[in-house]
Parts: C-alpha cells; structure tokens; sequence
C-alpha cells in the first residue's frame, strides 16, 4: 500500500503570502510577433529561421524560413535577410539582474533521471533557459554535486539530430547542476538549500521553481519547508506537483487544502504530461483553426468518441505504487479526462489559461458520473509465448497475490449538454496489451440515404467517416474516407487522409516535459490542473472507485501482451459502437 497523503498540520500556520508576487521572465513588448507570441524569448538570437512562438513558447514549424511552406515571413516588415529581424532582442537589462533556480525535489528517482533532467537539458540545448540559471538535485541520498552530475548525465542524451557541439553543451549544463542533501520534512536542511542557492543566485533577483517528483505522501512536508525556509525573497516561487493527487474527492480536496496553506493557487503547477503532448496541444488548433472540423462537432455529426491507451509492458517495477491506485486513477481520470476535456469544450473567449480552463471545467461539469454497469475492468495475467514467459500482474513481488486492482479499465461516458447529448464518449486503458498507443478517434455517423450503399455490402461501419490522431507513437493525424478504387466500374475502398508528423515535420517533437517546464517557467498555466478542474474530475469517478472497492469486484483476467478483456466488446456493443482500434492494418 503506498503511504496515506499526511494531512497538513505544521508547527505553526504560514501564509501564503510568504511568497512575492510573479513576473515574466521578458516582457511581452520585447517579444510580441502577434497575439500568440509568449512571454518566453530563447536568449540566444543565432538561429536560422524566422520563429513566430505558440502561446506556450514554442516555435511553429509551419513558418520555417528553411523549407515546406512558402517561405514569405508572416510578420509585417521583417527582413528575411536579416537576422536580427528574425529575433528580437529582449537583453534590456533585466535578464541580466535575475536568475532562474530550478529545484528538483526527488532528484534520485526514476522521474527525475528519466525525465525532468533530459528536459532541461534539451532546453538548455535549444536556448530556452534564460542566461542565469541553476539547477538544484534535492534528496535524502548522500551525493555530491559531482556524483549527481554523473548519474544524470547517463539519461541526457543529444537527441537533437547528434549536432556536433552536444557534448560541450552537456558539460556546460552539467556544471550549471548541484546538490542538496537532506530530509524532506526538514525546515532546517532547506534552510541549508536556501543559502546554497543565494550564494548561487548573488544578490540577483531569484525566481525558484521546485519540482516535486517524489511519493503524495510527502508532498505537504516538502511544501512547508520549501515555502517557509527556501521562497525566493525577490522574485516569484513556483511549484510543480506530480500526480496522484489523492485517490478520491475527499483525499484530493484535503491535498489541495493542505498545499494551499503555503502556496496561492496561482504558484501551484499541477502536472499532467499528457497534456504537454504535441497532437494533445493541436487538438484546439485542428478543431478552432480549420473551418471543416468545428461545424461537424457535435451529436449531429458525431456517433461516438474514442479516447485510447494501451502499453504493451505490465507494471513492472512499479506494482507497489500501481497497486494503491490502479488503471482507472493512473489513466483514466486524469490522462483521458484532460484529453476529453479538450476536446468536448465549448470555443474558450481567448487562450488565454483561465478561459481554456473555465471551458473545460464546464465539459467536466456536464458529466454524467460514471456507474458500475458503465465499466469494465480487467487485470493481465501471466502468459507464454513464443518460448517466452510474460509474468501476470500478481506475479509482481510488490503486489499482493491476492490483488484486484485494475491493468485494465473501459468505460463508457456521457456529456448531458446540448452539443453532445446521448454520445457515448468511451475509453479504454490497459498495461500489458499487444500494443503501445495513445489515440483519439472519432467516429462520424452514417451518410444520409447513402448513394453507395449497395457498394459496401451490410457492413455500414466500414462506410463510416473516422478521424483519428494518433498520439503517439509516431504522431499522426488521419481521416478515413470512401473512395473509388481507380478504374473502370465502380468499386469503393476505405482510404485515409493521412498527415504523418514525421513525413511532414522532420524536426524531432520535444518531449512533453519540455514543454510543461518551459510553461511553467513563463507563468503560462494553460496546460496545468486548475484545482476546480481537479474537483470536477474527482466527483465523476469517485463514487465508481468506491463501489468497484465495496463490493470487491474482481476483474476480468486477460493474457499479457493480448487486445484485453472481451467484456470491453460488449460495453462498447451496448452503446452500438465498434472500437475503432481493432480494424487490423494497423487501424
Ligand atoms: C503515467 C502513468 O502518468 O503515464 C504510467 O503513471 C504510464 O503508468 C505513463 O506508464 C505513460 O506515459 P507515456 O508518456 O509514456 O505515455
């Protein structure tokens, strides 16, 4: 069982206000191509084309000066031909007068090695950190700042095309890394930490950023100490928390009361990578930009929407944590739920974070809560093949052998609000499944007194429209549509309509921590978890994981490395909809 959430008792109250209010890293005016330009400038001005910024920072390929479009710049008045157009310079003193000190609280465990750092890293790589930064290792393991420096050095990788200067780049990073040593519920060695990062930071002002990558239970410690003993005294301070948080509505809301009696909403990031995935964050652009898609999102175009992931590898390693929480809270309630969010919510007045996030806590609000006999659930077990042995879920020595957490969940769910009344909105998430795969589908109704229906036979799903993106791996966006087979007579077929990321954008996709730090970095809370929002999600979900608990509902047992439990085929039949991921041909 992984340790209760502690509740929030402390020597003695602090206030939140033990923090300073924020500001941007540059300011818009020295950075402002049009509306979407961030507040995030990269501080070195050396590249070789002309970016405009997504609201969150990032460069948009499709104005590359280098190749695919039209190469005409977007902006008024710049000249191709110089470069100094191309950036523009924010160096008006007041980068040089702040420094930005990054805090990874939990630097020893795998999200931290695996993740967080090689996201920096590739930051630091691109020129997205600003000229004065640090960046702090904090945990109870006795490193020095040498010995951290090796062991993250082994997951940096120049995943950017190998350029040749990589590992000159990499020592400059790593010199920029130390470490702190000390107890998570300790006042007294962030007190320590606190001075270690002023002599860094010298007399600049501080802008702290504190990534907490460590087990729920002691987030509220850390909290306390960190805010007490370690806020910045000039500049802003801002912490990013990883899931779970809680495992239910009342664990959750006592979380969010807890954390919020050392820190304004505004100060806390809660993190959910999926959201800082590429085809997630072109969901809005696809629906909001393109005149084709948004007139047909609705029940009356619509039959069903699909939202799916699959990891073709168990809990491995993970069963003592996986096993408190299961498939449902692991996935489902948050990864899916944000992704479902995005993409059932009305237009938002801008882009601004609050009116993304105020649509899409309406969306959850408008939910039906899920119910039992909306549910399926399954766990894998232990499987031979090809000479090979897969262990099952309770094979896992961190699991007790009698387990009935769920690897394995689909579920039906309903939005009752105009735009999508009566369409079953299904999901499905499971580890040890054949495949691994993250996709949205969207599957449209029927043609009207089709002309061509004699052409398909009786099968009228083959003839059905399906959007789908493709999360990942291998990012795609793709439309199945009828088509005449070329000839003479008159023969149909099922083609897609395909935008392959990596045919059209050779440019690698950042890793979605890169994007999500780089956010949080700007003060762009767009892709964070507003704790209504965090609510919202809860109230859905709770009262299923407490029935599924109370009544001890065991779940259905599929091999390891299967399509899963058939009970998902019948829930989905109930709703007449056939899943869209087991077409063959790679779907
Ligand atoms: C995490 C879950 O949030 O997401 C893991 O806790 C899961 O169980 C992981 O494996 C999947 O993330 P990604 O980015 O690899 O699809």
């Amino acid at each position: 069982m992984a340790a209760p959430i502690t509740p929030c008792s402390s020597p003695s109250s602090s206030s939140s206000l033990a923090f300073p209010s924020e500001f941007n890293l540059c300011k818009p005016r020295n950075c402002c191509f049009s509306n979407w330009v961030s507040h995030v400038c990269p501080r070195i001005r050396t590249r070789t084309h002309f970016q405009i910024k997504t609201s969150n920072g990032h460069p948009l390929n499709a104005v590359s000066m280098q190749g695919g479009m039209d190469g005409s710049p977007l902006a008024k008045g710049i000249n191709p031909e110089k470069e100094e157009d191309f950036f523009i310079d924010i160096s008006d003193g007041e980068e040089a007068h702040s420094t930005l000190s990054i805090t990874v609280v939990g630097a020893s465990g795998d999200l931290a090695k695996k993740k967080i750092f090689p996201a920096l890293f590739a930051l630091y790589y691109e020129d997205w950190l600003p000229e004065n930064f640090v960046i702090f290792g904090y945990a109870r393991t006795k490193l020095t700042d040498e010995e951290l420096r090796n062991m993250i050095s082994r997951t940096l990788t120049c995943r950017i095309d190998k350029r040749a200067n990589c590992e000159d780049k990499m020592e400059q990073f790593l010199k920029r890394c130390f470490y702190h040593s000390g107890e998570y519920s300790s006042e007294e060695h962030f007190a320590e930490l606190d001075n270690k990062l002023k002599e860094k930071e010298a007399g600049k002002r501080s802008n702290r950023l504190f990534y907490l990558s460590i087990p729920p239970n002691i987030f509220v410690d850390v909290v306390r100490c960190a805010s007490r003993k370690a806020s910045s005294a000039k500049g802003w301070t801002r912490v990013i928390v990883e899931k779970p948080f809680g495992r239910d509505s009342e664990s959750s809301a006592e979380l969010t009361r807890c954390l919020k009696k050392y820190l304004t909403e505004e100060q806390i990031f809660r993190i959910d990578h999926y959201l800082g995935k590429e085809l997630v964050e072109n969901l809005s652009v696809l629906r909001f930009s393109n005149l084709v898609f948004e007139p047909l999102w609705s029940r009356n175009y619509i039959r069903n929407v699909q939202f799916i992931f699959s990891e073709d590898f168990g809990t491995e390693g993970r069963g003592g944590y996986f096993d408190n929480y299961g498939i449902i809270r692991d996935i489902m309630q948050n990864h899916l739920l944000q992704i479902l969010a995005l993409f059932a919510m009305e237009t938002p007045v801008s882009l601004d974070a609050e009116d993304i996030r105020n649509e899409k806590v309406k969306v959850l609000r408008s939910m039906k809560p899920l119910e039992l006999e909306d549910v399926i659930i399954g766990q894998y077990k232990g499987h031979n093949k090809g000479g090979r042995t897969y262990p099952g879920y309770t094979d896992d020595s961190t699991v007790p052998s009698n387990s009935i957490t769920p690897t394995f969940a689909a579920a039906a769910l309903f939005i009752n609000n105009a735009r999508w009344d009566g369409v079953p909105f299904l999901m499905k998430a499971g580890k040890a499944l054949h495949r691994k795969r993250a996709e949205i589908r969207v599957q449209f109704r029927h043609v009207p007194g089709n002309l061509y229906k004699r052409n398909f036979g009786t099968d009228l799903d083959k003839a059905t429209n399906e959007l789908v993106l493709r999360v990942q791996p291998d990012e795609a966006i793709y439309l199945k549509i009828n088509n005449k087979v070329p000839g003479l007579g008159m023969r149909l077929d099922r083609s897609d309509l395909n935008l392959l990321y990596r045919a059209r954008y050779p440019r690698e996709i950042p890793d979605a921590y890169e994007r999500l730090l780089l956010d949080a970095i700007a003060g762009e809370r767009r892709l964070f978890i507003r704790s209504d929002e965090l609510d919202a999600a809860w109230s859905l979900f709770t009262p299923l994981l407490k029935e599924l608990e109370a009544k001890k509902i065991s779940p259905e047992l599929y091999p390891y490395g299967s399509r899963g439990p058939v009970g998902a085929h019948y829930l989905a039949a109930k709703y007449n909809v056939r899943w869209g991921d087991l077409g063959g041909d790679d779907d």
